[in-house]
């Protein structure tokens, strides 16, 4: 383990200015990777509102001290959740010299901190400082910096108050209202903007981790997607896909992924598909407690998204049918088009940025299915405080079937036929 532990980041250093620091020192002003030392740059954005590739990574570096003062010591009560890398803590820092503050004031982050069982901790902590170190754009989350200081990895991004889109769709508390049909449209909006300018951009990049929990959102729901652990520089010169260790999580990944490992940009586009299919049934792309045969959403739920009256029994009921009619449809649409089984039939992420576009701007009267007769295919009423750990990484491509079927006895009968 030592040992692939060195190679790792002798590996990393190669293609990376980014060295690790010694414990307790210092970083502002020796890191050869960092620019700009006086503080995270914040106006590229405006200037910049397509986006944009940074030479070097743009990035300050924490001590662990400064990173410990910030979370309180890494206490319990801030953490914000927890994924396969680590846990994640709200901290705060001084907006100007990202030192220590008082307690609970100054600028919030966000920080993930590697868990030391964790095994691919390490590459998928470079993979993020490489990607989003450099890449900049509106609907990208802003990582502002990192530590690395012996075995101690950690992240510092900017704080997304209203936390994942994973949490909005599925958790049941005061904390997290219904999405309306204008938010849930919005949000799919950004995240489509953020994935069309990975792919568009000059180095290709596939993202490969495309869903709900990695969807954060800012106070006015605009989206961004965060962690690129897992994310890949596309296809060079005539290929037309990269072949990689099948990685990714249950329930979102592409079909040809999870059975040859090629990986392709339209692969990411299956995964946004997914993310619609959940926005539009309020329902997990993977949930065991769903009746045999609906654990898989996109297996049962593509079955309803052709016909207009099918839509209707899948929609969530959380809408409380405060969508319009006609804009659930061509959603839904899209949506098989995203699912297509083979990628060269799925639209562009561009193409999907121009169809949710259109479809925001239609302002038809709601749908009347509070007080239509239709039958709701399965909604879970109460999943609320049921922890969903995601089954990331590796995916296995033989394995048979999602959970193995194990527990199809113990669920109710399907409603489905
Ligand atoms: N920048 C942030 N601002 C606010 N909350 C965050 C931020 N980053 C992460 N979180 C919260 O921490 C949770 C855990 O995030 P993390 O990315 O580690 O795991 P995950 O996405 O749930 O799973 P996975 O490890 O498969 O990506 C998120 O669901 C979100 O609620
Ligand atoms: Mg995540």
């Amino acid at each position: 383990m030592g040992n692939c532990w060195g190679a790792s980041i002798k590996a990393f250093q190669s293609q990376s200015s980014i060295r690790p620091s010694s414990t307790g020192m210092s970083k502002n002003n020796s890191n050869e990777g960092l620019q700009g030392s006086s503080g995270f740059s914040s106006s590229k954005e405006e200037v910049f509102p397509e986006g944009q590739i940074l030479p070097t990574p743009n990035l300050r570096i924490f001590s662990f001290a400064e990173l410990k003062t910030a979370t309180w010591n890494f206490r319990t009560d801030v953490i914000l959740g927890e994924g396969g890398f680590g846990k994640v803590y709200k901290g705060w820092i001084d907006e100007k010299t990202h030192g220590h503050v008082k307690s609970g004031s100054g600028k919030m982050i966000a920080v993930k901190k590697l868990n030391s069982e964790s095994l691919q901790g390490l590459q998928e902590w470079q993979s993020e400082v490489n990607f989003l170190g450099r890449l900049s754009h509106p609907n990208l989350v802003k990582l502002l910096g990192y530590c690395w200081e012996d075995k101690n990895l950690l992240l510092a991004y900017e704080f997304m108050p209203k936390g994942s889109l994973e949490n909005h769709l599925f958790r049941r508390s005061a904390a997290f209202q219904p999405l309306s049909w204008n938010i849930r449209l919005k949000i799919a909006l950004g995240a489509a903007r953020g994935l069309a300018f990975l792919h568009t951009s000059e180095k290709q990049v596939i993202y490969r981790d495309f869903k709900a929990s990695n969807i954060l959102l800012d106070l006015d729901y605009n989206a961004k997607i965060s962690d690129f652990g897992l994310a890949k520089n596309g296809p060079s010169g005539e290929a037309s896909h990269v072949t990689t260790r099948v990685m990714g999580t249950y329930g979102y990944a592409a079909p040809e992924y999870v059975a040859t490992g090629h990986l392709y940009v339209k692969s990411d586009v299956y995964g946004f598909g997914v993310v619609l299919l959940e926005m539009l049934s309020g329902q997990r792309a993977l949930d065991t407690n769903r009746p045999a045969g609906q654990v898989n959403l996109v297996d049962y739920a593509k079955l309803y998204l052709s016909e207009r009256r099918k839509l209707l029994r899948l929609m969530d009921p959380r809408l409380e049918g405060q969508y319009p009619s006609n804009g659930a449809m061509q959603a839904a649409q899209l949506t098989l088009k995203c699912l297509a089984p083979e990628p060269k039939n799925r639209p562009s992420m561009k193409e999907v940025v121009e169809t949710l576009e259109q479809i925001q701007a239609i302002k038809d009267r709601p749908t009347e299915s509070r007080t239509n007769p239709v039958r709701p295919v399965h909604h879970p009423t109460s999943n609320g405080h049921q922890y969903h750990k995601h089954n990331r990484t590796p995916l296995h491509p033989k394995r048979n079937g999602i959970n193995g079927g194990a527990r199809a006895h113990q669920l109710p009968h399907p409603i489905l036929r």
